[in-house]
């Protein structure tokens, strides 16, 4: 069977972006048809400096996050990065094969350095050789992923690629990005050219799966917006990306297409299509909030969801490690 694989960093709340550009795909996938992993990345998460404290609160929240959003530890294997070793050792054997203009092409790099890129840890610079690790330390197939992570999967690709052919194997797969739904790439609530992000300093630019309802009724209430009456074709959409976004939100929510959306609520002012969006985001994710906060009242179930989690995921990577091991020509593996 396929193998899916995909993660989010415990770095602050899961937000709106997570759940319709990841998540909600995670839960699809967890099916029949494929055998499904989903990781904290912690590891991922130190990059940038954490309070241990709050890391350890966001690792537990987050897991509480994936299970109210409706991943089940029994047909997935959840766990968190850190437990499973041979992610960072798998990683330390892609430092090796990553060249260094590879990791200096990446957006996400460039936008997280800044321009003080000598002040950067090492670890942000090397991340996505260890997200390449996460992957093909179960020799998944599948990785579902919003749109920002894109640029990532393609140097999975390439360093899967050229471990291949230096030691001359056909062992790592190519791994297939899957980037779907209307919502792939969700935009701040305060402005339309910036996406969705845990990072953002103000809190009114995203929606929480955290946010009760009336948290979630006001930031929408108060998102950016145009003057203009709402479009009744997709191409009225083009230049207002504050518009574009809350209809995207609106179509992804309701599993609508954006077409359908707007035969709906074409030639509506925002005043009376913002209610709409807020009643339909309440409804679609007070449940979660609700079930997150409970599943948080018993931390102690959460560690042992996680252990689990870990201790099956470990049976998949110790002898993907042993065999890249014994590749590369490291004594003692077989
Ligand atoms: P992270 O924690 O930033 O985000 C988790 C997932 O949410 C998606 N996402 C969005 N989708 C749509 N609109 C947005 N505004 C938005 N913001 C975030 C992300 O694309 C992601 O799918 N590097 C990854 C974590 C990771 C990973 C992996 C993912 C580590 N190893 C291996 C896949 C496979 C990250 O920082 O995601």
């Amino acid at each position: 069977t396929p193998r899916v694989f995909s993660g989010a960093q415990p770095s602050g709340n899961l937000h709106l972006g997570n759940y319709l550009g990841a998540l909600r795909n995670w839960v699809r996938m967890q099916s029949e048809e494929f055998e499904t992993i989903y990781c904290m990345v912690d590891l991922h998460a130190i990059t940038v400096w954490q309070n241990p404290t709050e890391l350890q609160h966001a690792t537990r929240e987050l897991c509480a996050g994936y299970i109210a959003s409706g991943l089940n530890p029994e047909k997935s294997i959840l766990f968190n990065q850190s437990q499973v070793p041979e992610h960072a050792q798998l990683a330390w054997i892609f430092n090796c094969v990553a060249r260094m203009g590879w990791m200096q092409r990446m957006t996400q790099w460039k936008d997280k350095a800044g321009k003080n890129q000598q002040n950067a840890s090492l670890g942000l610079f090397a991340y996505p050789a260890l997200m390449a690790a996460d992957i093909l330390i179960y020799h998944a197939t599948h990785v579902p992923v919003g749109e920002d992570q894109k640029q990532h999967l393609e140097l999975t690709r390439d360093i899967a690629i050229k471990f291949n052919n230096d030691f001359g194997v056909d062992f790592f797969p190519v791994t297939e990005p899957v980037i779907e739904g209307a919502a792939t790439r969700v935009m701040s609530l305060r402005d339309g050219s910036k996406k969705m992000s845990k990072s953002d300093p103000s809190d009114m630019s995203r929606i929480n799966l955290t946010d009760d309802a009336e948290a979630i009724a006001k930031k929408i209430r108060k998102a950016k917006t145009d003057p203009d009456a709402l479009p009744s074709e997709a191409e009225g959409l083009e230049d207002r990306p504050e518009a574009r976004n809350l209809v995207n939100i609106y179509a992804a929510l309701n599993d609508q297409t954006i077409e359908q959306v707007l035969s709906e609520v074409g030639g509506k002012q925002f005043g009376e299509f913002k209610p709409m969006l807020a009643d339909l985001a309440v409804a679609k994710l007070a449940p979660i909030s609700t079930e997150m906060s409970r599943l948080m009242g018993d931390q102690a179930e959460i560690d042992r969801i996680l252990a689990r989690g870990a201790e099956r995921a470990r049976e998949i990577a110790a002898p993907i490690l042993q065999k890249t091991y014994e590749i590369v020509g490291m004594v003692g593996a077989a």
